[in-house]
């Protein structure tokens, strides 16, 4: 390892043993994402394996304590009050379904099914093989429910696809493919303060008129309760995402593995198994667009595919959906849209289209987490050479700009030299750097 490498590893462990917090879980950025976050905490596991195992297991079993009685983890934990976030616990109000937690206060949301694929990567970067298998197996059920709770209450066709209903179950917050529902939408104006604002510049952020539509969703699915199928009914935002079911897909393959090498769960692991033959086939034929040469989104509510390409549609490759007709043609489309040499892969948001915007939150900048997770895809498909470019330009980011959420994917900004943006100091950027520098490739 480089001098420079050794060294950006220290900074970035700084950053998570500093975002760690006592109640043992790590909030992505201070101020900004004051809680324990969902997905987040998968990849600050991740982080955390490669020098303090200890710290790994308690981020997740901190999230998974908070799962509730039907098996639904939340997006987010609020462990602790803030006043730095909005809209926080009493706008939420999670104990409205009848399963909440009483323990823990949450949304009502959740956000993409990572942790199947956290417990097999725990396992792989672990020294103590017997130890940590010793806590998947301790997890591993929990995790379970979690797909049974998608398959039972979220898959609406029958095609093996769930839903989600709220574009923050996303993790693409802002994407412009969400404009469209938005076209469909009218909520009234609220009245509320937003706080992110206050510590991010606003153009790097959503507008007031989105946060409308994000609060009106959750106030329609708080009239019912957050009761899966009356927000099937009414909620005017339901939509099957690639990224959300090619992580459900991933995570099946990984407790599927993890079962068989734990020596126990024949049941669930039969169960899996025909989940995910549905599953692959639901992605392939509803989700699949074949002109686009992407995997999209479809919109359940008015019965049509979102035409757009952005980062998650090239999630699948991460899992074992694409033929290799559909990983080749899915690299043609990445290398043709996004892959410019005057550009870092990978844009949140097809660069050729006029919604794209190279500093708005998820409306074109590169994430971190969606390198990651395309990385590990172009490797697992055989694309070693994208991969590498990949993880160099994550690197690179870094390098350059420091720990952001976000960063510009031009590598010519012309309003000068900071192309990082959103949250600094930011966890799953400083946990995924030291997974991407540890790794020997
Ligand atoms: N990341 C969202 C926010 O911007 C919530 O998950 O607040």
């Amino acid at each position: 390892m480089t001098v420079e490498s050794a060294e950006l590893i220290d900074r970035a462990i700084k950053i998570l043993d500093n975002n760690f917090q006592d109640g043992g879980f790590t909030i992505p950025s201070k101020g900004l994402y004051p809680f324990q976050w969902k997905w987040d905490s998968g990849f600050i596991a991740l982080g955390f394996a490669h020098y303090n195992m200890d710290k790994a297991k308690k981020e997740i079993r901190t999230l998974l304590n908070a799962q509730w009685g039907n098996g639904f983890i939340p997006h987010i934990v609020f462990h602790n009050d803030s006043d730095t976030y909005f809209p926080g616990p009493d706008f939420h109000q999670s104990h409205l379904h009848p399963l909440a937690s009483k323990e823990y206060r949450s949304t009502g949301m959740t956000q993409p099914p990572v942790f199947g694929f956290i417990l097999e990567q725990l396992l792989r970067i672990a020294e103590d093989k017997d130890d940590i298998l010793q806590f998947i197996g301790n997890q591993i059920d929990k995790i379970y429910k979690n797909h049974e709770y998608f398959y039972t209450n979220r898959d609406l066709n029958g095609d093996g696809l769930a839903y989600i209903y709220h574009n923050w179950e996303s993790g693409t917050d802002n994407s412009p493919l969400w404009d469209d529902i938005w076209q469909t939408m009218n909520p009234p104006e609220y009245t509320f303060e937003r706080r992110d604002t206050t510590h991010v510049d606003a153009s790097q952020r959503p507008s007031n008129r989105e946060y409308d539509h994000y609060l009106h969703i959750i106030e329609i699915a708080k009239t019912y309760n957050y009761e899966d199928a009356r927000i099937a009914e009414h909620s005017p935002f339901l939509v099957l995402d690639p990224l959300f079911n090619a992580m459900l897909i991933k995570s099946n393959e990984s407790l599927i593995n993890l079962y068989t090498l734990l020596g126990k769960g024949q049941k669930e692991i039969d169960q899996l198994k025909k989940w995910q033959a549905l599953s692959i086939e639901g992605l392939n034929t509803k989700l699949y667009n074949e002109e686009l040469g992407a995997y999209v989104h479809y919109d359940l509510r008015n019965d049509r595919q979102l035409p757009y390409v952005c980062s998650s549609s090239f999630a699948p490759l991460f899992s074992m959906a694409p033929s290799k007709i559909i990983a080749k043609r899915l690299v043609e489309t990445m290398m043709e849209k996004f892959g410019g040499e005057d550009r870092y892969l990978c844009a949140s948001f097809d660069p050729t289209h006029e919604r794209f915007n190279p500093k708005k939150y998820w409306r074109g900048p590169v994430w971190i987490n969606m390198n990651w997770i395309i990385y590990q895809g172009l490797k697992k498909q055989g694309f070693d050479e994208l991969a590498a470019r990949i993880k160099s330009d994550s690197l690179a980011l870094i390098e350059r700009n420091g720990f952001f959420e976000y960063f510009d994917a031009r590598k010519e900004n012309p309003d000068g030299d900071m192309s990082g943006y959103g949250g600094n100091n930011f966890s799953w950027s400083a946990a995924l750097l030291i997974d991407f520098l540890k790794q020997n490739d």
